[in-house]
């Protein structure tokens, strides 16, 4: 039936799904992922793509791809790609809602946890032969229970944190997205404004997906406005902080410090200023990362490729292509 490009290899059932549903499935064997002229190349023939957030997909590929009728993004966010320019194309975009926020929610309470009891400083110290003996004063933290946690981006993912907070005793915060009504938070939480938010919190976590309105959202002034005990948190996308500043606010102390799974850019270069800071935590982009949620992530958006290539409208659909590209 159809051709499948997949750019990566993928855990769970995604492929099965594909090839049960009767396409053939070419799979990019390298760990790293196919460089912009290779992805072109190979999807050039393909009827659908499952893409990863490190495939950016532009208008000149669409263009050299007549047979493509499908990207189906595995991850929640789809800034690698526009939708209204794929609808334009004819081409629809999924992406993969839902099963990952609660994963997300774990890890980026693992972060907070981390920062504010600086898991990660005080275990590399160990780790670095510097454990002498108990110390009254060592590795002093901030307790999390009770402290003010402000969530930025009440959507599925934040309103997992939110309830994260709640059941660790914090008072909770939140705001909505610039120039969006927020959803409401789950009870027992507080809508805001970003600036009191900031002004409140011990805690302040990111959550919502890069827009041309949250590109910079935390900014120098932002950062000013936190206090000079509280931790950013980011696990949404790098460029919702402005890292430049982020990095000055860390460095003078004007914030205590930061956990951050995203960067700008991904992956954060060796040797960049954010890894030779004590009160920085950085991973690499993985807080979706449990054996359940990848699989099922990947195995949505094989879903979202058999129902287009069977002619439906996917279940994930980003976009609504006016006239969807059919087989020629
Ligand atoms: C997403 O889904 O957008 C995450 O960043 C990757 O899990």
């Amino acid at each position: 039936m159809g051709r499948v490009f997949v750019s990566r290899q993928l855990p769970g059932r995604a492929i099965a799904i594909l090839q049960e549903a009767g396409h053939a499935v070419e799979v990019w064997p390298g760990e790293l992922p196919p460089s912009p002229g290779i992805l072109a190349a190979r999807v050039r023939g393909a009827d659908a793509l499952l893409a990863l957030l490190t495939d950016r997909i532009d208008a000149d590929l669409l263009e050299q791809s007549p047979r493509l009728r499908v990207v189906a993004n595995m991850a929640a966010g789809y800034d690698n790609v526009d939708p209204g320019m794929a609808a334009g194309a004819g081409v629809w975009v999924t992406n993969t809602p839902g099963v990952l926020a609660e994963t997300t929610a774990d890890f980026a309470f693992a972060l907070l946890l981390d920062s504010g009891r600086r898991v990660t400083e005080s275990a590399n110290s160990a780790r670095a032969g510097e454990w002498r003996t108990w110390s009254p004063g060592g590795f002093l933290g901030l307790d999390v229970h009770g402290a003010t946690l402000g969530i930025v981006g009440m959507g599925e993912i934040g309103q997992a944190v939110a309830r994260r907070g709640l059941g660790f005793g914090m008072r909770v915060l939140f705001c909505g997205r610039p120039g969006q009504t927020s959803k409401a938070g789950p009870p027992g939480t507080e809508q805001v404004s970003l600036a009191e938010l900031l002004a409140a919190s011990d805690f302040v976590s990111l959550h919502v997906p890069l827009t041309e309105s949250t590109r910079r959202l935390i900014g120098a002034r932002e950062l000013a406005a936190m206090k000079r005990t509280a931790f950013l948190v980011n696990t949404a996308r790098g460029s919702v902080v402005d890292q430049d500043a982020l990095v000055k606010a860390l460095v003078t102390g004007e914030i205590a410090g930061a956990a951050l799974d995203v960067t700008d850019p991904e992956p954060l270069p060796g040797g960049h200023a954010l890894y030779s800071l004590p009160n920085v935590v950085v991973t690499p982009h993985i807080a979706s990362a449990s054996v359940a949620t990848r699989s099922r992530m990947a195995e949505m958006a094989a879903a979202n490729i058999v129902a287009v290539l069977a002619g439906e409208q996917p279940p994930n659909a980003v976009n609504r292509p006016q006239s969807p590209r059919r087989l020629p």
